[in-house]
C-alpha cells in the first residue's frame, strides 16, 4: 500500500515562524515534525510515500529527506498549486500517484499507535474509507464524529462545531479507496474557501462506506504553539 502525507497550508496558528518556514519542518524532538509520520509509515511497512506541499517549500523537504533512503522508504514530492485551498484539494494532488487503496496522514499529526493493524484491516475491508478517532478535551478545534457505537458507524462529522455533540475528534489519519478522487471532484469549497476533508468523509458516510477505529495511544495535532511545545515534551521526555 502507498501513502500520502499532506504538508502544505499556511500554518497561520504557528506564526511568526511559518512566515519563513513550513510548519512541518519545525523541530519536534531532534527532527523536523514530518519525520515522525514518515517514520510511522516506514515502521508499518509502507515503502512509497508522496509528500504534498507548497511550491516554495518543496526544495527544503527534498533537501532534508531526499529520496528517503536514510528512512528506508521511497519519497516522492508534489506541489499543491492552489496553496491553502483545503485538505481535500491537497489530497487530489495524489491522483496520479495512487491506483488502489492508500493511507493519508496530515503532516502535523503525531501519534504513538502502530499503523500496521489498521492498514491490514483496511486492505481486507469491503468498505471504501476508514478514519481514526481520538477522545479529546477540546473537540471544538477539530472535525467531530457523532458515533452510533451500537452499530459501529459514524452518523456524521461536523468540522469545528461551536457546541460539539461528542468528544470524538477525527484525527488526520485516513484510509481511502481509489473512488476518493471522483468524490473530491464533486465537492464545493466551504465558507472559508477550502475543499474540506470533513465534507469528503461525510460523502463516504452517505454511501454507508465509512468505517472507524479509536486510537488507543497518545495523539496530537501539533499545529499550535502550545501543541508544538507538548509534542516536544512528549518526544524529549517520553511522557
Ligand atoms: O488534526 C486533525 C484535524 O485536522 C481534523 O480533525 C479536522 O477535521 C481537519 O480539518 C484538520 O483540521 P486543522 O484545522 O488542524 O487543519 P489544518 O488547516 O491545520 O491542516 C491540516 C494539515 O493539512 C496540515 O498538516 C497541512 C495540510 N494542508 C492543509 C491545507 C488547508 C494542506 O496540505 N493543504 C491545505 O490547503
Amino acid at each position: 500500500m502507498k501513502a500520502v502525507i499532506l504538508a502544505g497550508g499556511s500554518g497561520t496558528r504557528l506564526r511568526p515562524f511559518t512566515k519563513i518556514i513550513n510548519k512541518h519542518l519545525l523541530p519536534v524532538g531532534s527532527y523536523p515534525m514530518i519525520y515522525w509520520p514518515i517514520k510511522k509509515l516506514a515502521q508499518a511497512g509502507i515503502q512509497e510515500i508522496l509528500i504534498v506541499t507548497n511550491k516554495e517549500d518543496i526544495d527544503l523537504f527534498n533537501g532534508i529527506f531526499g529520496s528517503g533512503d536514510e528512512l528506508g522508504v521511497q519519497l516522492f514530492y508534489t506541489i499543491q498549486k492552489e496553496k491553502g485551498s483545503g485538505i481535500a484539494n491537497a489530497l487530489y494532488c495524489a491522483k496520479d500517484f495512487v491506483s488502489e487503496k492508500f493511507v493519508v496522514l496530515l503532516g502535523d499529526n503525531l501519534f504513538d499507535d502502530d499503523l500496521e493493524p489498521y492498514i491490514e484491516d483496511f486492505k481486507k475491508a469491503n468498505y471504501g474509507a476508514k478514519v481514526l478517532l481520538k477522545e479529546v478535551g477540546n473537540p471544538e478545534r477539530y472535525g467531530v464524529a457523532i458515533v452510533d457505537d451500537k452499530n459501529q458507524r459514524i452518523k456524521s462529522i461536523i468540522e469545528k462545531p461551536k457546541n460539539p455533540e461528542s468528544n470524538f475528534c477525527v484525527t488526520g489519519i485516513y484510509f481511502y479507496d481509489n473512488s476518493v478522487f471522483d468524490l473530491i471532484e464533486s465537492l464545493s469549497p466551504s465558507e472559508r474557501g477550502e475543499l474540506e476533508i470533513t465534507d469528503l468523509n461525510n460523502l463516504y458516510i452517505n454511501r454507508n462506506e465509512l468505517n472507524y477505529d479509536i486510537l488507543s495511544g497518545w495523539w496530537l495535532d501539533a499545529g499550535t504553539h502550545e501543541a508544538l511545545y507538548n509534542a516536544n515534551k512528549h518526544f524529549f521526555e517520553g511522557e
